[in-house]
């Protein structure tokens, strides 16, 4: 995948913490030059310690700011070869509530075009290259409507659909664009989940999975293997059923998006 004798290039949001922290150690350690994106500089600077990386401290929301920051890294370190979108926030929200209308907004804006803003400024330079990867990270809560957490299901159906459109635009063009629904991941996000998170992985163990399947160029995937299971199930339950099932799940704290 890297041109001969370049190190891999990855540009990667969500960098900060979490699934994306463990990618670029992931990464990192194999001697890819980085990109690490993310709004709190401190953290960003705590992944980068050790690894060959520029870190660029930038706003998924922000069209302008994504654009100036892949643009400095295309200059620092040429047309990376992977942009991942990992990005994202999880908070419970209830249309009924007043307080909650905001929240609905940063979800959706920060997981659904924060991917389109992450995306848009590397697709010419990649066109060019005819070559690259664009993953986006989506969810398995995305598979169904789950209670309390509407903003963030729908926006990761949205990504999921988003990235599935973004893959036939781009089929001729050398890019490939690659779906990851991960299940539970041991990170700050699940941190304050009040309830069994089954299948639960490290986000080492979940970054080990997500290159894999950058490497194969898997079009679509959920991980981990158990829980793809379980989405199909639930894919395929009758209407009646998992109303049944789900009405009373567990859910998400509300909250204020960081
Ligand atoms: N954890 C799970 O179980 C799980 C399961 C399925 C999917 N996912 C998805 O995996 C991705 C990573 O989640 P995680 O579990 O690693 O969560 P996390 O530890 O909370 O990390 C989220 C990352 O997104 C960044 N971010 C959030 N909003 C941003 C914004 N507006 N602009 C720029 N950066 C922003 C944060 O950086 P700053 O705060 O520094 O900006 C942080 O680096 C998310 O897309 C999430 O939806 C997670």
């Amino acid at each position: 995948m890297p041109q001969a004798n370049k190190p891999l290039a990855v540009f990667i949001t969500g960098a900060s913490s979490g699934l994306g922290a463990a990618l670029a150690r992931h990464y990192g350690q194999r001697g890819a030059v980085l990109g690490l994106c993310g709004r709190r500089g401190e953290a960003l600077e705590r992944t980068a310690a050790g690894l060959n990386a520029h870190c660029f401290i930038a706003e998924v929301r922000d069209a302008g700011a994504m654009q100036a920051a892949a643009a400095e890294f295309i200059e620092k370190a040429g047309v990376p070869d992977i942009v991942i979108g990992c990005a994202g926030i999880s908070v419970g929200a209830l249309t009924e509530e007043a307080d909650d209308l905001p929240v609905f907004q940063a979800v959706m804006d920060a997981n659904v075009m924060g991917l389109v803003h992450t995306f848009h400024p590397f697709i010419a330079p990649m066109r060019q290259a005819g070559r690259g990867v664009l993953c986006g990270i989506a969810s398995v809560a995305g598979v169904r409507g789950l209670p309390g957490g509407g903003a963030y299901s729908a926006s990761k159906a949205a990504a999921r659909v988003y990235l599935e459109a973004l893959r036939l635009e781009l089929k001729a063009s050398g890019i490939r664009v690659v779906t990851v629904s991960p299940g539970y991941i041991e990170t700050p996000m699940t941190r304050v989940n009040p309830y069994p998170m089954p299948f639960r992985m490290t986000a080492a163990a979940a970054a080990a999975k997500v290159a894999r399947l950058i490497e194969k160029r898997r079009a679509e995937s959920i991980i981990p293997w158990q829980m793809a299971v379980v989405a199909g199930f639930m894919r395929c339950m009758p209407r009646a059923l998992y109303d049944r099932l789900f009405e009373k799940a567990p859910r998400k704290p509300r909250g204020l998006p960081t």
